[in-house]
């Protein structure tokens, strides 16, 4: 397949397409021209963000709630971007529903934030219609002195949205056009899937609010390229050598739809040296520092190692993750096989336009980066911590924990704060006088070129 790159519409599947055609850029106010620069204004200008309002955010598969979110019938939960708030249904069937969240006769509002209807009715707090969980019009108050014309069936019933589910994620479009959810997210999903996302549960779930662009935020996770000068503690004291060794066993590629991935080089040359002690304290320093990716179940589990005589121990990595294996076999986990697309735990991959999934050990770490209101200059960030819990033994309920302050040092770890202050610096830099934009290494950050040229192909060719 070749790639279109004036629409955008048949861009090629394992390839990313490039830097777009002059009729593109030429829609694009601000746009992409050269792989290795982002102009600063992509991060505040009004003029973009109201077309992102416009043509992205109503046009791009996003993914809107866990499915535990919703377990039972009559659950729901809000997602809101870009001005619009759309209710996230749970069936009778167990199916869902995506219902834009406004009443047919006046506008209002249905629902806010999560919780049940109550006798699977959602009910309109101003004069009190009423609607069928999949949005079908089932009372209105005093219905005979309204015109029949004006109460048609058709017309007053809630408006749908696209949903899809992929791997406990539930997915929407408001573009009733929009090309199939697998499509739109090919290559990665399989990537995923192959290292058994769709195994895990939401641990927690937390929000902060921060004061960058959405895009801005989300970027700060694109790289491993940071490392060590922002996260010091995960480098074991081994300083710049080792971060320029860490940087180059790391491989980074870029996709087409927008999608990227880093994760680490091949599975059976790249070298896990690393002892017991160093090992062990590393794992420990992510589930300290941000209690996901590895945690503390995982760390007890390499402890055990230590004595064991029986097994050999002079790889300690690779002894770590088969006790893993032994341990969620005894505990009834169910673990993707162990290939190599195992290379992947401790990388991260990018689903456009704004999800980010870090997986390791059957465990992930992931992202969600959203506008805030109508600022370009805020962003809502979503962190979810994901596990894969013994069968029949999974939560409830997923709920938001919270909305947290960035330096909140109760409810976020030292991992997450590093990386925020660094976000909202960054969005303040923009804005110093003479600063022109992002200078991008080729290889450590062409993610982040990517991913803002698709943006810049998927509004285009809508507009
Ligand atoms: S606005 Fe909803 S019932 Fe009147
Ligand atoms: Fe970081």
């Amino acid at each position: 397949m070749t790639a279109d790159v004036t629409t955008g519409t048949a861009t090629p599947r394992d390839t990313a397409p490039g830097p777009n055609s002059p009729k593109v850029q030429a829609k694009i106010p601000h746009p992409m021209r050269e792989a290795n620069f982002v102009p600063k204004e992509r991060y505040y200008s009004r003029e973009l963000h109201e077309l992102e309002k416009e043509h992205l955010w109503s046009r791009v598969w996003q993914m809107a709630a866990r499915l535990e979110e919703i377990p039972n019938a009559g659950d729901f939960v809000e997602y809101e971007v870009a001005g619009r708030s759309i209710l996230i249904v749970r069936q009778r069937d167990g199916s869902v529903k995506a219902l834009h969240n406004a009443c047919r006769h006046r506008a209002t509002e249905l629902a806010k934030g999560s919780g049940r209807f109550p006798g699977g009715q959602l009910v309109c707090p101003f004069h009190g219609w009423r609607w069928n969980l999949d949005g079908s019009s089932s009372f209105v108050f005093m219905d005979s002195a309204f015109e029949p014309e004006c109460l048609k069936k058709e017309d007053i019933r809630l408006r749908e949205c696209r949903v899809e589910i992929w791997s406990g994620h539930v997915w929407i479009n408001m573009d009733p056009e929009a090309r199939p959810l697998r499509e739109a997210l090919s290559p990665v999903a399989d990537m995923l899937d192959a290292v058994g996302v769709g195994n895990m549960r939401v641990k927690w779930w937390k929000q902060v609010i921060l004061n960058a662009n959405w895009k801005m935020a989300q970027e700060a996770f694109f790289e491993g390229y940071h490392t060590l000068q922002t996260h010091p503690q995960l480098m074991m004291g081994g300083g710049e050598e080792a971060g320029a060794m860490m940087s180059e066993a790391i491989e980074y590629t870029v996709f087409g739809n927008g999608h990227a991935r880093f994760q680490g080089g091949a599975f059976e040359n790249e070298g896990w040296t690393a002892d017991a002690d160093t090992f062990i304290e590393s794992g420990r320093l992510l589930a300290q520092g941000q209690d996901a990716m590895t945690l503390d179940g995982d760390i007890r589990v390499f402890e055990g190692l230590r004595n064991r005589t029986d097994i050999d121990l002079s790889d300690f990595p690779a002894a770590a993750i088969s006790a893993l294996y032994e341990y969620a076999e005894g505990a009834g986990i169910p673990m993707a096989p162990l290939t190599d697309a195992m290379r992947l735990w401790g990388g991260d991959i990018f689903l456009f336009p704004n999800y980010l999934m870090l997986p390791m050990y059957g465990n992930a770490l992931c992202y969600r980066s959203r506008p805030y209101q109508d600022d370009p200059e805020k962003c809502v960030f979503d962190v979810w911590s994901l596990t894969t819990y013994p069968e029949g033994q999974e939560p409830e309920r997923a709920e938001l924990l919270g909305v947290f302050d960035k330096d909140d040092t109760e409810h976020w770890g030292l991992i997450p704060r590093q990386d925020f202050s660094n976000i909202e610096g960054q969005q303040r830099g923009l804005h110093s006088q003479d600063f022109d934009g992002l200078r991008l290494s080729s290889k450590y950050e062409k993610s982040i070129a990517n991913m803002h040229e698709e943006m810049d192909r998927v509004i285009a060719s809508n507009m």
